[in-house]
């Protein structure tokens, strides 16, 4: 039953909310018919041209680029909340070596909030420090248990974090043992920045609805990390490396794709809600992969891509399903030595900005998530005592 007061607002009802929106927000925009996204009005080109993802961050939290003295102390309070409990790594040990980092990362989130209380309570007088302190955690801490289960899994020492390094190249580092160089550690930062925040979807949402019942912070954003791991949504970019791993050649794409098509499957790493037209995001990520290959030379994982990228443009091209942020990262974090299934897990690190600066904007609103439904059930049926039932 709808409330009196928004029986107006009811218009229809659309599958998988496609159109209908949620919340109000000023955080990111998306012009999908040109793919344009800025973050707080600022072109993500211009962001990962310019930005770091200290600086990317604090745009998103707080609206508006910091001051020197403001971004230097969040790099500075970001460094100093890098530690994690050791009580967090035993927990990770206790997970079966088969485990998806995904599952771990939602796991020891939500196990940070017994770590750091947040006020049960807090509607009407949440103290901004408290509020400060969830962001610098989270962001600090998330790529901490990224890298730590990413060792521990196989039976290594985590690699303790080093202040002396940028947000990225500390990541990089954590999770691979290697000191990044500078083309690294700018690829990394870029790739943080540009899945950092991406208007309302669907782990966005869910970390939203967790938290309207004013659940705590790391509860929500451990829903969002939740919604993301599947393949319809962050997922998709470890499954892009798994399908161009069934491909051996360039040769057999046209083939490959059409078998896909003929069968009605989805070709991951294309497709969008919202963007008609390439994502910016897939530009810019094919960039930094360009900027790679200078270094460390092409692959053939590349050259496939490429290939699915350029024969779709003719027939799912023409529908508006296009290339999406996970068609290249994938190839660009294999360059860098990193694991596929930790693929998803550095949207994770990236996006737990997003989340957070829709967490804060949501805290100003505070009405609980409770949409209505179309019933299509049976009514007014009898309890059929046991023995009477056939
Ligand atoms: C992203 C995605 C979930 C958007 O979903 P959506 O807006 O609900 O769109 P739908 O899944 O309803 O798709 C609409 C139509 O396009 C087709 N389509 C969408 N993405 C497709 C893809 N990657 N390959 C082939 N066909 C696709 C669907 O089969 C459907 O066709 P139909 O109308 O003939 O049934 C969808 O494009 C997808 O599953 N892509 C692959 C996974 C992926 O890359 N996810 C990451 C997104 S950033």
């Amino acid at each position: 039953m709808v409330d009196q007061k928004d029986a107006h607002k009811i218009s229809c009802y659309s599958e998988g909310l496609a159109g209908i929106p949620v919340a109000e927000s000023a955080v990111s925009s998306v012009d999908g018919q040109r793919g344009y996204l800025e973050y707080r009005g600022i072109d993500i080109e211009q962001l990962a041209e310019n930005s770091s993802f200290e600086e990317t961050s604090w745009l998103l939290l707080y609206g508006e680029l910091p001051t020197v003295d403001e971004l230097a102390t969040f790099k500075d309070e970001l460094c100093h909340h890098r530690r994690i409990k050791f009580r967090l790594r035993d927990m990770m040990k206790c997970f079966p070596e088969s485990a998806h980092p995904m599952d771990s990362l939602q796991a020891t989130v939500a196990a940070l909030g017994m770590f750091y209380p947040f006020p049960k309570s807090w509607e009407g007088k949440l103290d901004p420090k408290n509020v400060h302190q969830v962001f610098v955690n989270m962001l600090a801490k998330v790529p901490t248990l990224v890298a730590a289960h990413a060792r521990m899994r196989h039976g290594d020492d985590p690699i303790a974090p080093r202040d002396d390094l940028t947000h990225a190249a500390n990541f990089y580092y954590m999770l691979t043992g290697n000191e990044p160089d500078e083309l690294v550690t700018r690829i990394m930062d870029v790739a943080l920045i540009v899945h950092a925040e991406h208007t309302m979807n669907a782990s966005t949402f869910s970390t939203l609805v967790v938290s309207s019942s004013h659940a705590d912070p790391y509860t929500s954003i451990s829903a969002g990390i939740g919604s993301l791991s599947g393949p319809l949504h962050g997922g998709a970019n470890e499954d892009v490396l798994n399908m161009l791993d069934e491909i051996s050649s360039v040769d057999e794409v046209e083939g490959y794709l059409k078998g896909k098509l003929d069968r009605k499957e989805k070709i991951s790493g294309l497709g969008h809600r919202v963007y008609k037209t390439k994502d910016p995001r897939a530009t810019l990520l094919q960039k930094l992969y360009e900027q790679l290959t200078e270094q460390l030379g092409a692959d053939p994982t590349y050259e496939i891509a490429s290939r699915i990228e350029e024969l779709s443009h003719h027939t799912l091209g023409k529908r508006g399903i296009c290339p999406n942020v996970d068609f290249y990262s994938g190839i660009v974090y294999r360059k860098l030595g990193i694991p596929t299934d930790v693929f998803t897990p550095i949207f994770a690190v990236a996006r737990v900005a997003g989340w957070l600066a829709h967490w804060k904007e949501q805290l100003g609103v505070g009405r609980i998530y409770r949409p209505a439904q179309i019933y299509t059930g049976k009514k007014g049926l009898s309890y059929v005592p046991m023995d009477e039932r056939n």
